[in-house]
């Protein structure tokens, strides 16, 4: 059984020349999530546009490396196409389409699948996500941060994907609904069998339901291993563990991780 995300030795350059990745190595088995930790500017964004084909729009390239999702490689489609092999991108900064209702942003979701979509999947929406249901004909703009994150998680869902990319869906949110909204992320991960890669800040919620995970500095891999020993590393738990990682580039991350 291949792996659901297969990164090897990708390195990634955006336009002027500025290197965001170097010789990144990355795997995801089918049915797990990973979490993938890192600093602001670290390249964690970088690694899920290489992966989902966004990397174009941003001006940027892969240099070097490959990128298997379920033992394809996706490299040569365009984004749309990607999501019809099943892997969905959830972008940071949820990007609902706020004048348009919530039903209408799941509907909009559905064209993104490979086949139509059964009207039970709006259904199953509003099950894990009954926020949803409740502003089903209220317009996206209008829901509060973390009801867009669920609607953005919705929509990705209602694409019928395999492998999710997730880009920090704690992003500004309250602790009860961050805990929520992983709550039923792992719901949804353990009935689907889905493959998800988060991205987070918030290290320590995103190691508390991931089974691995991996650590970026400076666009590259300097940390990797289940959920657990990383959570256990002495070095995370004085980056991370005391209260999520500071914003902007804390100098002290790199020390400790270079004398790791
Ligand atoms: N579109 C772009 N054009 C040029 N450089 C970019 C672009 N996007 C990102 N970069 C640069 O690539 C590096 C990695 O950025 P990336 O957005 O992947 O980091 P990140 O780990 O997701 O950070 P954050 O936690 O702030 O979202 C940074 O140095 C950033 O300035
Ligand atoms: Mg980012």
């Amino acid at each position: 059984m291949p792996n659901a995300l297969e990164v090897r030795n990708l390195s990634v350059s955006y336009r002027g020349g500025i290197e965001a990745l170097w010789s990144v190595d990355l795997d995801i088995e089918q049915g797990t999530m990973v979490a993938l930790l890192g600093a602001n500017g670290a390249g964690k964004t970088t690694i899920l546009r290489a992966v989902s084909g966004m990397l174009g729009l941003e001006q940027g390239r892969i240099m070097a490396g490959t990128v298997r999702v379920f033992g394809e490689s996706l490299q040569h489609l365009p984004p749309h196409k990607v999501v019809r092999h099943g892997l969905f991108h959830v972008r940071e900064g949820r990007h609902v389409f706020g004048e348009m209702s919530v039903e209408d942003n799941l509907i909009a979701a559905t064209y993104a699948r490979a086949s139509k979509a059964p009207t039970s999947a709006f259904d199953e929406i509003y099950e894990y996500f009954p926020r949803l249901g409740e502003r089903r004909k209220q317009l996206a703009g209008y829901l509060s941060g973390g009801e867009q994150q669920m609607l953005a998680l919705g929509r990705a869902i209602i694409a019928d994907p395999r492998l999710v990319l997730l880009d920090e869906p704690s992003l500004g949110l309250a602790p009860k609904i961050i805990r929520e909204i992983f709550e039923i992320i792992a719901r949804i991960q353990a009935e689907k069998r889905l493959s998800i890669l988060v991205v987070e800040q918030n290290a320590s919620i995103a190691l508390k339901y991931a089974s691995q995970a991996y650590v970026i500095q400076n666009g590259r891999v300097v940390m990797q291993g289940s959920a657990r020993e990383i959570q256990s590393s002495e070095t995370m738990s004085a980056l991370y563990l005391g209260g999520g990682v500071s914003h902007g580039a804390p100098a002290r991350t790199e020390q400790v991780l270079e004398a790791h």
